[in-house]
């Protein structure tokens, strides 16, 4: 019988890489809740509109990248493609949007894209994300982003090896003038850009500067310049931004053609680069979106966020030389047992060691002692064995054996704890 696999783009991850995946996720935490934000779980799974209004109908993440099915009901249901959709959705559902004068979220989880597999692009990721809600200001903005630098930076990732691109998108005002100027420039270069952006001039252009290849990159340069469209409150905010990104010594790219693969940007968008991660090289992104409240049902509320894409992380780290982690330590202590009678009394101790914070395990098996000291020295040459016997236990005793010294004293089983944990100290 052929073997069955795991699915193309998706990973197990062993106790051993898991170890990396919790101490990543223990560190984010931390440094999450110094900046006071809490963690908000939403369903993996959510009606397919949710995505779709939000990231955009035309969107190549919405019309190509989605897991999208109908479950028992007849509804449309897509696996989420990413979360600030579903945090969108969790806010104005449970009222926060009427309730909340600032509220700060974080989450961490998997998210589905059917993407052609590639180092750095998977089908199940996961990211770590934030999203505030209730600021405009562009202070709020280099918050965000200075939390993503920290974030990154407390992950391990070396400062000197990262990018931060930074544009202004503008507001729902300029988005026609934008859209009319991206029009026109690209309609004059028009024979040099490939088929998919050919299309693309009449369905959306910004979704050009998004375009992969090196031709219609090539085309790109220039043909945005913030001067041309970008009105007197968004250059004020740009300015902010900045200014205070200069004041705050945090380096940065202009880049006027980040544009981002998603709809609901408006004003501050950024994106992390690490140039040594190859063609999938982006290790996080964000940027306001002031309008998406509102145009799924809420009440108008300001709001910004980010995603960092935890293998990209993972990645980086690796390509930063940080891979060393230390192994979990095997449980201090082992009970054997000279008869297999005596390994009810053993399970029923190691419950009771657990019960007071002491790592055991107990031999369940029925094997010669000789061999289970054996195999709990292979184990942990410091740890330390207790022997369970019959007259021992008659006794209310306990034989304790340190696997370093070899040295062995006879115990009560009442003082047992105590002991372990004085010798613990
Ligand atoms: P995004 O740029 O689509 O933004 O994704 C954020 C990060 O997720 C990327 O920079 C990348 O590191 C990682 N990522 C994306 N796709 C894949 C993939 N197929 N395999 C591995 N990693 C991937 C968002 O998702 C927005 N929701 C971010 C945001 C939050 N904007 C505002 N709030």
């Amino acid at each position: 019988m052929a073997l069955v696999k795991a699915l193309g783009g998706t990973s197990d991850l062993l106790p051993e890489e898991t170890r990396r995946w919790q101490l990543l996720e223990t560190r984010a935490r931390q440094t999450l809740e110094l900046y006071g934000y809490q963690e908000i779980r939403t369903p993996l799974i959510e009606e397919a509109a949710v995505f779709a209004r939000s990231l955009g109908e035309a969107a190549e993440i919405v019309t190509k990248q989605m897991y999208l099915f109908e479950d028992r009901g007849g509804r449309s249901v897509a696996l989420r493609p990413e979360a600030t959709a579903s945090v969108v959705r969790a806010f104005i559902e449970h009222g926060l949007d009427k309730t909340a004068r600032m509220s700060r979220f974080y989450y961490l989880g998997p998210m589905f894209r059917a993407e052609r597999p590639q180092a750095g692009r998977r089908r199940q990721f996961h990211q770590l994300g934030v999203e505030v809600f209730g600021s405009a200001s562009p202070y709020q903005d280099v918050e965000v982003i200075a939390l993503l630098m920290r974030l990154l930076e407390s992950l391990g990732l070396k400062m000197k090896n990262v990018m931060l691109m930074l544009n202004n998108l503008g507001c729902l005002d300029d988005r026609p003038v934008m859209l009319k100027k991206l029009k026109e420039y690209f309609l004059e270069r028009q024979s040099d850009l490939c088929e998919d952006c050919k299309q693309r001039l009449e369905v959306n252009p910004l979704r050009i500067l998004d375009c992969k290849n090196e031709r219609c990159r090539g085309v790109a340069v220039g043909s945005m310049q913030w001067k041309d469209w970008l009105c007197h409150p968004c250059q004020g905010h740009f300015k902010i931004v900045r200014d205070t990104l200069d004041q705050m010594e945090i380096p940065y790219a202009p880049d006027p053609r980040l544009v981002r693969g998603l709809d609901y940007y408006t004003r501050t968008a950024f994106e992390v680069i690490y140039p040594g991660l190859g063609a999938q090289n982006a290790v996080g992104g964000g940027g306001r979106y002031d309008t998406l409240v509102a145009l799924l049902g809420g009440a108008a509320t300001p709001a910004i966020g980010f995603a960092i894409g935890l293998e990209r992380v993972l990645m980086a780290q690796e390509a930063d030389g940080l891979t060393a982690i230390d192994p979990m330590e095997p449980p201090q202590i082992f009970i054997a047992t000279v008869s297999s009678a005596q390994i009810l009394n053993g399970l029923k101790l190691a419950e009771q060691l657990r019960a007071n914070g002491i790592a055991a395990s107990a031999n369940l098996e029925d094997r010669p002692l000789k061999r289970q000291i054996e195999q709990a020295a292979k184990a942990n040459p410091s740890g330390t064995v207790l022997i369970l016997g019959e007259d021992e236990v008659k006794q209310g005793v306990v034989m304790m054996k340190s696997l370093s010294t070899g040295q062995q004293t006879k115990e009560p089983l009442s003082e047992i704890v105590r002991k372990i944990k004085s010798g613990m100290q």
